[in-house]
């Protein structure tokens, strides 16, 4: 199988009181598992069978719609994971830090761009922090899209589809970005992904 479900890198209930056991049950083996399972069925016979997950989600994006969808859905949610950790959030490390501080405004304009990407986009989808043309922007896309197939790359990126939050938060979606910011984001893991994009 091309997709394969990888388990999340904490416990399920590692990242309460912001994010709950339940939620990440739901998410992870129904939601995301959904996304691996039926890529694999839309995959079989094509000649994107076996190619990376990046590849995939690049050439089915316009010409395969049902792929695209479940592909970058595969790609976003395996990131997902791991851009959270449990006593995560705080101030993003020194490199990444004097990075944001000259391309977004500093870290408490870029925390609440970032939160307002997250609430602004209508519906379902995902707010980016990316590196197009060696700078950082601050991006939102809807449904499964993401950050590659508009010619950058995504360094951190949260979920807003309302699978990721409506559990613990209802139809509060600007308290789940705050939590995810302030509470989850697993800074060594988007400065690693930003040392790897600028490579
Ligand atoms: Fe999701």
């Amino acid at each position: 199988m091309t997709f394969t479900l990888p388990e999340l890198p904490y416990a399920y209930d590692a990242l309460g009181p912001y994010m709950s056991k339940e939620t990440l049950e739901f998410h992870h083996d129904k939601h995301h598992k959904a996304y691996v399972d039926t890529g694999n069925k839309l995959l079989e016979g094509t000649d994107l069978a076996g190619k990376s997950v990046e590849e995939i989600v690049k050439a089915s994006y316009n010409t395969n719609q049902a792929l695209f969808n479940n592909a970058g859905q595969h790609y976003n949610h395996l990131h997902f994971w791991n851009w959270m950790k449990p006593n995560g959030g705080g101030q993003p490390p020194a490199a990444l830090a004097q990075k944001i501080d000259e391309d977004l405004g500093g870290y408490e304009k870029f925390k609440a761009d970032f939160i307002q990407a997250g609430v602004g986009q209508f519906g379902s989808g995902w707010a980016w922090l990316a590196v197009k043309d060696g700078k950082l922007a601050i991006l939102k896309t809807p449904n499964g899209e993401n950050p590659l197939v508009h010619g950058s790359t995504p360094i951190l990126g949260v979920d807003v589809w309302e699978h990721s939050y409506y559990i613990d938060y209802r139809n509060r979606r600007p308290d789940y970005l705050k939590a995810f910011i302030e509470n989850l984001v697993n800074w060594e893991y988007v400065e690693k992904l930003y040392g790897e994009a600028k490579a």
